[in-house]
Protein backbone atom coordinates (compact mmCIF):
# COMPACT_ATOMS: atom_id res chain seq x y z
CA UNK A 1 0.00 0.00 0.00
CA UNK A 2 1.10 3.50 -0.58
CA UNK A 3 3.22 4.84 2.43
CA UNK A 4 1.43 8.55 0.88
CA UNK A 5 -2.02 9.12 -0.34
CA UNK A 6 -3.42 6.21 0.51
CA UNK A 7 -7.15 6.25 -1.13
CA UNK A 8 -10.55 8.19 -0.66
CA UNK A 9 -11.51 8.85 3.05
CA UNK A 10 -14.58 11.16 2.69
CA UNK A 11 -16.58 13.70 1.02
CA UNK A 12 -18.78 16.92 2.03
CA UNK A 13 -21.39 18.38 0.45
CA UNK A 14 -23.55 21.56 0.83
CA UNK A 15 -26.95 19.98 0.75
CA UNK A 16 -30.42 21.05 1.40
CA UNK A 17 -32.31 19.82 4.64
CA UNK A 18 -31.18 17.85 7.16
CA UNK A 19 -34.54 15.70 6.97
CA UNK A 20 -33.94 15.58 3.13
CA UNK A 21 -30.38 13.83 3.90
CA UNK A 22 -31.70 11.53 6.42
CA UNK A 23 -34.40 10.42 3.63
CA UNK A 24 -31.85 10.44 1.28
CA UNK A 25 -29.14 8.62 3.08
CA UNK A 26 -29.97 6.38 5.59
CA UNK A 27 -33.54 5.43 4.16
CA UNK A 28 -32.87 4.92 0.49
CA UNK A 29 -29.05 4.24 0.31
CA UNK A 30 -29.31 2.34 3.08
CA UNK A 31 -26.19 3.78 5.36
CA UNK A 32 -25.86 4.85 9.10
CA UNK A 33 -26.07 8.36 10.57
CA UNK A 34 -22.81 8.02 12.54
CA UNK A 35 -22.10 11.64 13.60
CA UNK A 36 -24.46 14.53 14.26
CA UNK A 37 -22.69 18.21 14.80
CA UNK A 38 -22.29 21.16 13.68
CA UNK A 39 -20.33 23.10 11.03
CA UNK A 40 -18.19 25.70 13.51
CA UNK A 41 -16.66 27.84 10.54
CA UNK A 42 -19.02 31.06 9.92
CA UNK A 43 -21.50 32.97 12.13
CA UNK A 44 -24.55 31.01 11.50
CA UNK A 45 -24.66 27.55 12.96
CA UNK A 46 -25.66 24.50 10.57
CA UNK A 47 -25.65 20.71 10.83
CA UNK A 48 -22.58 18.59 10.21
CA UNK A 49 -24.36 15.06 9.53
CA UNK A 50 -21.88 11.85 8.70
CA UNK A 51 -23.32 8.95 6.80
CA UNK A 52 -21.74 6.26 6.27
CA UNK A 53 -21.12 2.39 8.07
CA UNK A 54 -21.83 1.06 10.95
CA UNK A 55 -18.43 2.94 12.41
CA UNK A 56 -17.79 5.64 10.26
CA UNK A 57 -14.51 3.92 8.11
CA UNK A 58 -12.40 6.13 6.18
CA UNK A 59 -13.90 5.13 2.42
CA UNK A 60 -16.92 5.14 3.43
CA UNK A 61 -18.24 8.88 4.73
CA UNK A 62 -20.05 11.00 3.25
CA UNK A 63 -20.67 14.46 5.00
CA UNK A 64 -23.46 17.16 4.66
CA UNK A 65 -24.20 20.98 5.37
CA UNK A 66 -28.30 21.17 4.81
CA UNK A 67 -27.69 24.59 3.75
CA UNK A 68 -31.07 25.33 2.67
CA UNK A 69 -32.19 28.09 4.98
CA UNK A 70 -28.71 30.06 4.16
CA UNK A 71 -31.04 31.14 0.98
CA UNK A 72 -27.46 30.63 -1.36
CA UNK A 73 -27.99 28.29 -3.65
CA UNK A 74 -24.61 26.78 -5.59
CA UNK A 75 -24.32 27.06 -9.24
CA UNK A 76 -23.21 23.70 -11.00
CA UNK A 77 -20.14 23.46 -12.79
CA UNK A 78 -16.30 22.54 -13.70
CA UNK A 79 -13.51 22.62 -11.50
CA UNK A 80 -16.03 21.23 -9.07
CA UNK A 81 -16.55 17.17 -8.21
CA UNK A 82 -19.70 16.26 -10.63
CA UNK A 83 -19.76 12.54 -9.65
CA UNK A 84 -20.20 11.01 -6.25
CA UNK A 85 -20.05 6.63 -7.03
CA UNK A 86 -20.25 4.16 -4.23
CA UNK A 87 -19.80 0.62 -5.12
CA UNK A 88 -22.54 -2.22 -5.32
CA UNK A 89 -22.01 -5.68 -6.28
CA UNK A 90 -22.31 -7.03 -9.29
CA UNK A 91 -26.24 -7.64 -9.95
CA UNK A 92 -27.34 -5.13 -7.81
CA UNK A 93 -28.63 -2.63 -10.43
CA UNK A 94 -32.02 -4.05 -10.83
CA UNK A 95 -33.18 -3.85 -7.32
CA UNK A 96 -31.63 -0.35 -7.35
CA UNK A 97 -33.82 0.87 -10.36
CA UNK A 98 -36.53 -0.45 -8.59
CA UNK A 99 -36.15 0.89 -5.02
CA UNK A 100 -35.14 4.35 -6.16
CA UNK A 101 -38.04 4.48 -8.65
CA UNK A 102 -40.16 3.55 -5.24
CA UNK A 103 -38.44 6.31 -3.20
CA UNK A 104 -39.18 8.68 -5.84
CA UNK A 105 -35.60 9.47 -6.86
CA UNK A 106 -34.67 10.42 -10.34
CA UNK A 107 -32.80 8.21 -12.02
CA UNK A 108 -30.58 9.96 -15.06
CA UNK A 109 -29.32 7.29 -17.04
CA UNK A 110 -27.82 3.34 -17.04
CA UNK A 111 -24.96 3.03 -19.26
CA UNK A 112 -21.39 1.46 -18.64
CA UNK A 113 -18.17 3.55 -18.07
CA UNK A 114 -14.74 2.04 -17.88
CA UNK A 115 -16.84 -1.42 -18.61
CA UNK A 116 -18.60 -1.43 -15.76
CA UNK A 117 -22.51 -1.60 -15.42
CA UNK A 118 -23.26 2.38 -13.77
CA UNK A 119 -26.71 3.64 -12.59
CA UNK A 120 -26.73 7.45 -12.43
CA UNK A 121 -28.93 9.37 -9.54
CA UNK A 122 -30.01 12.24 -8.31
CA UNK A 123 -30.04 13.26 -4.74
CA UNK A 124 -34.53 14.31 -4.71
CA UNK A 125 -33.45 17.70 -2.77
CA UNK A 126 -30.29 18.96 -3.25
CA UNK A 127 -29.89 18.20 -6.99
CA UNK A 128 -26.04 16.53 -6.80
CA UNK A 129 -25.48 13.54 -8.52
CA UNK A 130 -24.34 10.19 -7.62
CA UNK A 131 -23.76 6.70 -9.26
CA UNK A 132 -23.85 3.10 -8.57
CA UNK A 133 -21.20 0.88 -9.68
CA UNK A 134 -21.40 -2.73 -9.69
CA UNK A 135 -17.54 -4.41 -8.94
CA UNK A 136 -17.16 -7.16 -6.98
CA UNK A 137 -13.94 -5.86 -5.92
CA UNK A 138 -14.81 -4.52 -3.31
CA UNK A 139 -15.54 -6.62 -0.77
CA UNK A 140 -16.00 -4.34 2.28
CA UNK A 141 -18.72 -5.26 4.72
CA UNK A 142 -21.67 -3.06 4.62
CA UNK A 143 -23.93 -1.59 6.56
CA UNK A 144 -26.85 -3.75 8.09
CA UNK A 145 -29.57 -1.54 7.25
CA UNK A 146 -33.25 -2.08 7.41
CA UNK A 147 -33.82 -0.63 4.22
CA UNK A 148 -31.65 -2.01 1.98
CA UNK A 149 -30.80 -5.84 2.13
CA UNK A 150 -27.43 -6.81 2.64
CA UNK A 151 -26.73 -8.56 -0.93
CA UNK A 152 -27.41 -5.33 -2.72
CA UNK A 153 -26.02 -2.45 -0.19
CA UNK A 154 -23.56 0.27 -0.70
CA UNK A 155 -20.06 -1.20 -0.25
CA UNK A 156 -18.45 2.30 0.10
CA UNK A 157 -16.70 5.09 -2.37
CA UNK A 158 -16.01 3.59 -5.77
CA UNK A 159 -14.49 6.66 -7.17
CA UNK A 160 -15.16 10.40 -7.54
CA UNK A 161 -15.42 12.46 -10.48
CA UNK A 162 -14.21 16.26 -11.27
CA UNK A 163 -15.58 17.86 -14.15
CA UNK A 164 -12.82 20.13 -15.99
CA UNK A 165 -12.83 21.83 -19.09
CA UNK A 166 -8.96 20.78 -19.67
CA UNK A 167 -6.89 18.53 -18.16
CA UNK A 168 -4.21 20.92 -18.02
CA UNK A 169 -1.83 21.16 -14.70
CA UNK A 170 -4.12 18.76 -13.05
CA UNK A 171 -2.47 16.01 -14.20
CA UNK A 172 1.10 17.36 -13.15
CA UNK A 173 -1.06 17.70 -9.46
CA UNK A 174 -2.41 14.25 -9.54
CA UNK A 175 1.19 12.24 -10.29
CA UNK A 176 3.35 14.50 -8.94
CA UNK A 177 1.57 16.22 -5.93
CA UNK A 178 -0.64 13.39 -5.03
CA UNK A 179 1.08 9.92 -6.18
CA UNK A 180 -1.91 9.32 -8.37
CA UNK A 181 -1.42 8.03 -11.98
CA UNK A 182 -2.82 8.00 -14.97
CA UNK A 183 -4.78 4.50 -15.53
CA UNK A 184 -7.01 4.29 -18.44
CA UNK A 185 -9.45 6.36 -20.54
CA UNK A 186 -12.88 6.08 -21.72
CA UNK A 187 -14.21 8.95 -23.92
CA UNK A 188 -14.19 11.92 -21.79
CA UNK A 189 -12.89 10.35 -18.88
CA UNK A 190 -9.29 10.31 -17.78
CA UNK A 191 -9.06 7.78 -14.86
CA UNK A 192 -6.62 7.94 -12.14
CA UNK A 193 -5.16 5.49 -9.81
CA UNK A 194 -3.33 4.49 -6.71
CA UNK A 195 -1.71 1.12 -6.27
CA UNK A 196 -3.75 -0.90 -8.24
CA UNK A 197 -6.93 0.87 -8.14
CA UNK A 198 -10.31 -0.54 -8.21
CA UNK A 199 -12.55 0.78 -5.58
CA UNK A 200 -11.83 3.50 -2.86
CA UNK A 201 -8.30 4.07 -5.30
CA UNK A 202 -10.00 5.88 -8.24
CA UNK A 203 -10.92 9.21 -9.26
CA UNK A 204 -11.97 10.05 -12.44
CA UNK A 205 -11.24 13.68 -14.25
CA UNK A 206 -13.99 14.39 -16.82
CA UNK A 207 -13.19 16.91 -19.38
CA UNK A 208 -16.54 19.53 -20.49
CA UNK A 209 -14.66 22.24 -22.40
CA UNK A 210 -17.81 24.30 -23.32
CA UNK A 211 -19.19 23.62 -19.62
CA UNK A 212 -18.96 27.24 -17.18
CA UNK A 213 -17.01 26.91 -13.74
CA UNK A 214 -19.06 26.34 -10.49
CA UNK A 215 -18.79 28.21 -7.30
CA UNK A 216 -16.46 27.64 -4.99
CA UNK A 217 -18.20 28.64 -1.79
CA UNK A 218 -20.53 27.39 0.33
CA UNK A 219 -24.42 26.88 -1.06
CA UNK A 220 -27.52 24.51 -1.66
CA UNK A 221 -26.30 21.89 -4.81
CA UNK A 222 -22.80 21.23 -4.53
CA UNK A 223 -19.71 19.08 -3.66
CA UNK A 224 -17.70 21.50 -1.29
CA UNK A 225 -14.28 19.17 -0.73
CA UNK A 226 -13.12 15.58 -1.12
CA UNK A 227 -10.56 14.40 1.20
CA UNK A 228 -7.95 11.42 0.84
CA UNK A 229 -6.81 9.05 3.47
CA UNK A 230 -3.37 9.83 4.82
CA UNK A 231 -1.46 7.22 7.18
CA UNK A 232 -0.01 9.98 9.51
CA UNK A 233 0.40 13.03 10.64
CA UNK A 234 3.84 13.08 9.72
CA UNK A 235 2.71 11.52 6.01
CA UNK A 236 0.14 14.77 6.33
CA UNK A 237 3.04 17.13 6.66
CA UNK A 238 5.32 15.68 3.57
CA UNK A 239 2.44 15.77 1.67
CA UNK A 240 1.91 19.69 2.10
CA UNK A 241 5.28 20.44 1.77
CA UNK A 242 5.76 18.29 -1.57
CA UNK A 243 2.81 19.89 -2.63
CA UNK A 244 4.21 23.52 -1.85
CA UNK A 245 6.86 22.29 -3.57
CA UNK A 246 5.71 21.81 -6.97
CA UNK A 247 3.88 25.53 -6.94
CA UNK A 248 0.48 24.50 -5.19
CA UNK A 249 0.82 27.35 -2.69
CA UNK A 250 -3.12 27.62 -1.93
CA UNK A 251 -2.59 24.63 0.44
CA UNK A 252 -3.48 24.95 4.20
CA UNK A 253 -2.13 24.79 7.29
CA UNK A 254 -3.46 21.43 9.53
CA UNK A 255 -7.01 21.82 10.79
CA UNK A 256 -8.13 19.79 13.91
CA UNK A 257 -11.74 18.57 12.14
CA UNK A 258 -12.65 16.43 15.45
CA UNK A 259 -12.82 13.09 14.14
CA UNK A 260 -9.96 13.78 11.78
CA UNK A 261 -6.81 15.86 11.20
CA UNK A 262 -6.81 17.80 7.85
CA UNK A 263 -5.35 20.25 4.75
CA UNK A 264 -6.58 21.31 2.09
CA UNK A 265 -5.37 22.26 -1.25
CA UNK A 266 -6.80 24.28 -4.17
CA UNK A 267 -5.99 21.90 -7.20
CA UNK A 268 -5.34 23.33 -10.73
CA UNK A 269 -8.73 21.58 -11.76
CA UNK A 270 -10.70 24.12 -9.49
CA UNK A 271 -11.93 21.30 -6.52
CA UNK A 272 -10.97 21.12 -3.32
CA UNK A 273 -8.82 18.36 -2.07
CA UNK A 274 -7.80 17.33 1.25
CA UNK A 275 -5.53 14.86 2.90
CA UNK A 276 -7.22 13.07 6.00
CA UNK A 277 -5.57 11.28 9.21
CA UNK A 278 -8.49 9.49 11.05
CA UNK A 279 -8.42 9.77 14.78
CA UNK A 280 -12.31 8.24 14.47
CA UNK A 281 -15.82 8.71 15.48
CA UNK A 282 -15.38 7.07 18.95
CA UNK A 283 -14.04 9.86 20.70
CA UNK A 284 -17.22 11.75 22.06
CA UNK A 285 -19.49 8.96 22.11
CA UNK A 286 -19.88 4.83 22.48
CA UNK A 287 -19.55 2.38 19.24
CA UNK A 288 -23.19 1.35 20.00
CA UNK A 289 -24.53 4.76 20.27
CA UNK A 290 -22.71 6.91 17.29
CA UNK A 291 -25.17 9.41 15.61
CA UNK A 292 -28.06 9.59 18.09
CA UNK A 293 -27.08 12.82 20.15
CA UNK A 294 -26.25 16.35 18.94
CA UNK A 295 -22.33 16.26 19.77
CA UNK A 296 -20.76 20.42 20.26
CA UNK A 297 -17.55 21.12 20.67
CA UNK A 298 -16.54 22.36 24.62
CA UNK A 299 -16.43 25.47 23.89
CA UNK A 300 -19.62 25.44 22.50
CA UNK A 301 -21.60 22.95 24.97
CA UNK A 302 -23.13 25.97 27.06
CA UNK A 303 -25.51 27.26 24.24
CA UNK A 304 -25.90 23.95 22.69
CA UNK A 305 -29.97 24.79 23.15
CA UNK A 306 -29.32 28.56 21.61
CA UNK A 307 -27.94 26.76 18.76
CA UNK A 308 -30.71 24.04 17.77
CA UNK A 309 -32.69 26.52 17.80
CA UNK A 310 -31.12 28.69 15.45
CA UNK A 311 -30.30 25.68 13.41
CA UNK A 312 -34.48 25.44 12.92
CA UNK A 313 -33.80 22.15 11.09
CA UNK A 314 -35.34 19.95 12.97
CA UNK A 315 -34.83 16.08 11.19
CA UNK A 316 -36.10 12.67 12.66
CA UNK A 317 -33.93 9.24 11.63
FE1 LIG B 1 -13.25 17.28 4.89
Amino acid sequence: MSDRIQGLHHITLCTSTAQADVDFFVKVLGMNLVKRTLLYDGAEPFYHLYFSDAVGSPGNLTTVFPWRRSGRKARAGTGQIALISYTVPSGSLEFWHEHLTKHRVPILKRYERFGQPVLRLQHPACTINFELVEDDRDTRKPFSSPYVPERYAVRGFHSWTVSLRELGDMDYFLQEGWNYRQADKDGAFIRYQVDDGGPCRTVDMLIEPDKAPGNWSYGEGMVHHCAFNVPSLEVQDRVKFEVEGLGFTDCSDRKHRGYFQSVYVRTPSGALFEAAHTIGFTVDEPADKLGRELIVSPQFSEQKEELVRRLNDPFVV
